[in-house]
C-alpha cells in the first residue's frame, strides 16, 4: 500500500501524512527531508550551491538514514543527527536550489523508491512531497493533492515559527517566493491521474486525516 500526499508548503501535508500513517499503522516518508539533508550537507562541505555537478556528487555520496516511524522522526546524515538543523531558515531558504538540480532529484528519487519498497512487507507507507503521485510512486493506491489558500498556509507556517521571529510581510514573501521557486520543477502539483484534491483551508487537521484514512480504506477494499 502506498498513499501519496502532495502539496505546497504550508498545506499541512506533513502533519496530515504523519497522522494518516499513525492511524493506519503504516510507515511515513517525508521526501522534503531528503532535499533538506542534501542542502545541509552541501553547505557543510562548503560547496557552491550553483555548482550542480558538485552538489549532485555530494547527494550520491551522502550516507542518509531517515526514520519512517511516524511518531519518531529523525534524519541522520554522515553520522550526524540533523533532524532539527534541516528545519532552520538557512536551509529552508536554499533548499529550492537543490531541489531544482535534476541530478540530485534522480538520486533522491532512487533512494525514496528504495525506502518505499522496504516498507511494503510491513503493510505500506504514506509518502509526502511534491512529485510523489506524478513521479516517485505513480502506482500509489491513493493519490492526494492537498491544497489550502495562501492566507491559511501563511497562518500555519507562522504558527510553526517562534513568535516574533518573522513579520507577516516576511512570511508572505517567503511563501510566495517558495511557491515560485518550487514551481520551476514541472511535475509539481499537477493533479495526476486519479488524484483526489482536498482543499484543507476550512478543515481541521483531524478532519483531513479522517478523510484520507477513509479514502485509503476504500481504495484497499476496491483493489
Ligand atoms: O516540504 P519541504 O518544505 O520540506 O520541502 C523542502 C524542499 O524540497 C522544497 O523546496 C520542495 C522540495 N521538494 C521536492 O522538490 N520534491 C519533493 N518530493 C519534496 C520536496
Amino acid at each position: 500500500m502506498i498513499i501519496a500526499v502532495d502539496g505546497p508548503s504550508g498545506s499541512g501535508k506533513s502533519s496530515t501524512a504523519r497522522g494518516v500513517a499513525d492511524r493506519l499503522g503504516l510507515r511515513f516518508l517525508d521526501t522534503g527531508a531528503t532535499y533538506r539533508a542534501v542542502t545541509w550537507s552541501a553547505i557543510q562541505h562548503g560547496l557552491d550551491l550553483d555548482d550542480t555537478a558538485a552538489v549532485a556528487q555530494r547527494a550520491r555520496e551522502l550516507r542518509l538514514e531517515l526514520s519512517t516511524d511516524p511518531l519518531h522522526q529523525y534524519v541522520i546524515a554522515d553520522g550526524t543527527d540533523i533532524t532539527a538543523a534541516i528545519r532552520e531558515p538557512g536551509i529552508s531558504e536554499r533548499v529550492s536550489k537543490i531541489a531544482t538540480n535534476l541530478d540530485v532529484r534522480a538520486e533522491l528519487i532512487r533512494r525514496q523508491r528504495a525506502i518505499i519498497d522496504d516498507a511494503q512487507p510491513s503493510g505500506g507507507i504514506v509518502v509526502e512531497g511534491r512529485d510523489i503521485a506524478t513521479v516517485v510512486a505513480t502506482d500509489a493506491e491513493l493519490k492526494v493533492l492537498l491544497t489550502a489558500d495562501q492566507e491559511a498556509r501563511m497562518a500555519r507556517r507562522g504558527a510553526e515559527l517562534a513568535v516574533g521571529s518573522i513579520t507577516a510581510e516576511q512570511l508572505r514573501d517567503q511563501i510566495v517566493r517558495r511557491d515560485a521557486d518550487d514551481s520551476t520543477v514541472s511535475e509539481f502539483q499537477v493533479a495526476s491521474d486519479g488524484a483526489v484534491t482536498i482543499d484543507s483551508t476550512f478543515m481541521t487537521l483531524e478532519e483531513v486525516v479522517e478523510t484520507i484514512s477513509r479514502l485509503a480504506t476504500e481504495a484497499v477494499a476496491a483493489a
